[in-house]
């Protein structure tokens, strides 16, 4: 298969190439893309290094599939035209996520809905997928009535330019800022822009997003996302309330079955996720599973995951990997 990844350069495109040959994607040209500063470099794959091609080659290539991390405003301009000569567009921005014409795919949850009609299809925001990954299987049997949500979110997920941030701050050197603030033993409440409302965009996309994968646009969601000095993953404080009574040892029991969900969680040997062993794996861990003893049929979680791979590369590949399975490309 012809597979172009827009974006080859960045943070998430590196992570997609190497989540691409770790898993074997069925890869007969590889066509990496990013800006018009990089045509002409190399990025390497599999041990070998490929040229980076401009955006309009690798249209004309007509790709089969084309995985998209190069933000947004590429994102809207270009995915359609890889979509005109018939690609299939799997998009990490968040361009196209809540458009009503597109499918927001957490593949373990609604991969099903996917045809050979949609070309683009978008892949959710990184700290939404690790959530409504832990949610789904009890969203199925108990309902989600309204989550409460405090993330901690790793540097990596704003790019290259932040995690180099650090690094100077780090070593005491000067250099250009990705955030407003130090972030180098700082904890800043404003992931992305602030909207109208008072809330961030990263907050909101965890309000809509959740409630467009869950299918349930009743489920009411208030979120407060911070960024902290954290480079292997992102972790989450989930309170959610259910419709229904649930049981504390079935709730365990739907976790550990779900696919793709690690369960970590027993305060006699201290055991529960953290960012530094969640890095560079694939699975969401969830841990310090209680019951909150303030209000019925409520449920207190942390939920950590690698932002760069289930979170975003991980992500999109199982998606191109299941349209390939199912012959809908
Ligand atoms: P480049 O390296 O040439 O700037 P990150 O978010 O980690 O900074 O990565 C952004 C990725 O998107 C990079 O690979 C970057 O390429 C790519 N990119 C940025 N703007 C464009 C564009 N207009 N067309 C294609 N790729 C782009």
């Amino acid at each position: 298969m012809k597979v172009a990844v827009v974006g080859a350069t960045g943070m998430v495109g590196q992570v997609m190439l190497q989540v691409l040959a770790e898993r074997n994607f069925p890869i007969t040209e590889l066509i990496p893309v990013a800006s018009e500063r990089s045509v002409g470099k190399t990025v390497s794959y599999k041990g070998k290094e490929y040229t980076i091609s401009s955006m309009e080659d690798a249209i004309a290539a007509r790709p089969e599939i084309a995985i998209f991390s190069a933000g947004g405003d590429t994102s809207l301009k270009f995915a359609p035209k890889f979509a005109e000569v018939g690609t299939t567009v799997v998009d990490n921005s968040s361009a196209w996520r809540m458009d009503p014409d597109k499918k927001l795919i957490v593949p373990e949850i609604n991969a099903s809905e996917l045809t050979a009609q949609d070309k683009i299809i978008a892949n959710p925001n990184c700290s939404t997928i690790q959530m409504v990954l832990s949610l789904a299987p009890l969203h199925k049997k108990y309902k989600v009535k309204r989550l409460v949500i405090s993330t901690y979110q790793s540097i990596t997920g704003t790019g290259v330019k932040a995690v180099q941030q650090l690094e100077n701050e780090y070593n005491d050197e000067k250099g250009e800022m990705a955030y407003n603030y130090p972030i180098h033993r700082n904890a800043i409440p404003a992931c992305d822009v602030f909207t109208e409302n008072g809330y961030t965009k990263e907050e909101m996309k965890l309000v809509n997003e959740t409630q467009k994968i869950l299918g349930d646009r009743s489920i009411a969601v208030t979120a407060t996302a911070v960024r902290i000095p954290v480079v292997g993953g992102h972790s989450e404080a989930i309170n959610v309330q259910f419709e229904n009574e649930f049981d504390l040892a079935d709730v365990r029991k739907l976790l550990q079955a779900q696919d793709g969900v690690t369960v970590q969680d027993n305060p006699d040997t201290n055991t529960y996720p953290m960012p530094i062993y969640a890095h560079g794996k694939d699975d969401v861990f969830v841990g310090r599973i209680r019951r909150d003893f303030s209000q019925e049929n409520t449920l207190n979680m942390w939920v950590v995951a690698d932002n760069l791979r289930k979170g975003a590369a991980t992500n999109a590949v199982q998606i191109a990997e299941y349209l390939s399975a199912q012959g809908l490309l």
